[in-house]
């Protein structure tokens, strides 16, 4: 058994409007989506020739924020969850959002269906904030990065055990923390596979892709006790977090990992 082997994946079926809220309906989400954007658009989407466009596949994509961005701007999206609570927010925000119904398709597979229902690989694979849910995130991303096409991109943000750690030790949670068990409890929001971002960066270089970016994502809004954030005005907190949040050793703080990587071509490999 690896080290992030636990029993099941799990589908957020049941969670779905929790989630919405407790992640989207604050800073915390903004935050994230912000910086994820900025990630996009500095490192693929600014470069792109004019009317090119990617074909994407957001694997479990949840509500869908980032695709039905991408779908906006003219992508074609296929986003894949396994849980039907999420996709039917995914499919309500899509059409709030007034994205062109050819753009976007949304489908309720897992990741394991993924092979029988993909036949072509893509030009940007999305997987945030998935692979810590995973029973075995190693098979997990492996799984996600073979829909890729050679010189295609990945963008993958994953929950950062280091910041699960530090998080603790400020809390004076040491016994935590010399048990090393960062295990999220059943049903909740808590990831079941807080990620060793030195594990990640190795599965990503034997899967065959180079890593192009990488952003800690709240690299300070988490370290803040309540009080300071609720004291501090969103627009400090987000200039701390852009000031900070593509240097080390503040980004393997971050209490996500961003990383934007390009599959080598099959000749590079
Ligand atoms: C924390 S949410 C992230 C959603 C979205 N990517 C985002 O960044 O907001 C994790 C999502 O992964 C989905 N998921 C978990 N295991 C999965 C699997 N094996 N295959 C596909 N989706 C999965 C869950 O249902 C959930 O929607």
């Amino acid at each position: 058994m690896n080290k992030y082997e636990h029993t099941e994946d799990r589908n957020f079926d049941g969670l779905a409007e929790h989630f919405k809220k407790k992640i989207y309906g604050s800073s915390k989400g903004q935050i994230r989506l912000q910086l994820l954007w900025e990630d996009l658009e500095g490192q693929l989407l600014n470069k792109l020739d004019e009317n090119t466009y990617l074909s994407v596949l957001d694997v479990g994509g949840g509500i869908g924020q980032i695709s039905a961005k991408l779908a906006s701007e003219g992508h074609s999206v296929t986003l894949t969850d396994v849980s039907k609570d999420m996709l039917a927010l995914a499919e309500e925000h899509f059409i709030a959002e007034k994205v062109p119904l050819t753009n976007y398709q949304l489908k309720n597979l897992s990741l394991n269906q993924l092979p029988d229902n993909v036949h072509e690989p893509v030009d940007l694979v999305v997987f945030h904030a998935v692979l810590e849910w995973l029973a075995n995130p190693e098979e997990g991303l492996k799984q996600a990065t073979e829909n890729v096409v050679d010189g295609g991109y990945l963008s993958l943000m994953f929950y950062n055990k280091h910041s699960v750690i530090m998080k603790n030790l400020l809390k004076g949670n040491f016994r935590k923390v010399a048990s090393n068990d960062f295990v999220g409890e059943r049903g909740g929001l808590t990831p079941i596979s807080p990620l060793d971002p030195s594990d990640v960066y190795e599965w990503l270089h034997q899967a065959g892709f180079s890593i192009i970016s990488k952003t800690g994502i709240r690299v300070v809004n988490d370290y803040l006790t309540r009080d300071l954030q609720n004291s501090r005005s969103y627009e400090d907190i987000f200039h701390m977090e852009k000031l900070l949040c593509r240097t080390e050793p503040y980004l393997s703080l971050g209490r996500y990992i961003h990383v934007i990587a390009k599959k080598n071509s099959a000749l590079d490999r």
